[in-house]
């Protein structure tokens, strides 16, 4: 397994719609597995393909609290196939927007069809926490990041002061080449 490189937003990486896997073979496997482990590394609940530079309809999602048994699930091409009327609001976070949470509304309860690590369909019902991450996810297989839910307002705060501490780490880390 390998730890792979999380981007961070704004990255027009994290804005493309990704392509649908063929099917779940060893290459998409190793990926998925790769995916699992950065995600625990970070520490997240759940991490979408286009995150890690992919452009591939995969998610790894773990629900479990950190003192709970690991739950992994890895999902290949997700489908909501159906969704509550019911909304719930959620405070969100992302690996791609870090030190960032603000609440979302999402359907409180979905039906969502996948292809399991051995190419097989399965479908699941999800609700609470697990429904959240999963919706999260899959936004990012779409292009579109939790701040795409909030106002334009709330999201170009974010993404200026995103904006700018990429401009320091890139200035800073130039600076180091020149010392070095
Ligand atoms: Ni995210």
């Amino acid at each position: 397994m390998a730890l792979l490189e999380i981007i961070v937003a704004p990255d027009p990486r994290l804005k493309k719609k990704a392509v649908a896997v063929e099917r779940v073979d060893a290459s998409i496997v190793k990926l998925m597995n790769d995916m699992l482990e950065t995600m625990y590394e970070a520490p997240g609940v759940g991490l979408a393909a286009p995150q890690v530079g992919v452009s591939k309809r995969i998610i790894v999602v773990d629900p479990a609290g950190e003192d709970d048994p690991a739950a992994p699930l890895k999902m290949a091409n997700p489908e909501i196939i159906w969704a509550s009327d019911q909304l719930k609001p959620h405070e969100e976070g992302c690996l791609s927007l870090p030190e960032e949470y603000q609440e979302v509304m999402r359907p409180a309860s979905i039906k969502v069809r996948y292809l399991d690590e051995q190419n097989e369909i399965r479908t699941l019902d999800a609700d609470g926490l697990l429904a959240v991450i999963i919706q999260h996810e899959m936004d990012h297989l779409e292009g579109v990041l939790f701040v795409d839910h909030l106002s334009a307002l709330k999201r170009n705060m974010i993404i200026k002061r995103l904006t700018k501490i990429k401009k320091f780490e890139q200035k800073s880390s130039k600076r180091h080449a020149v010392e070095v």
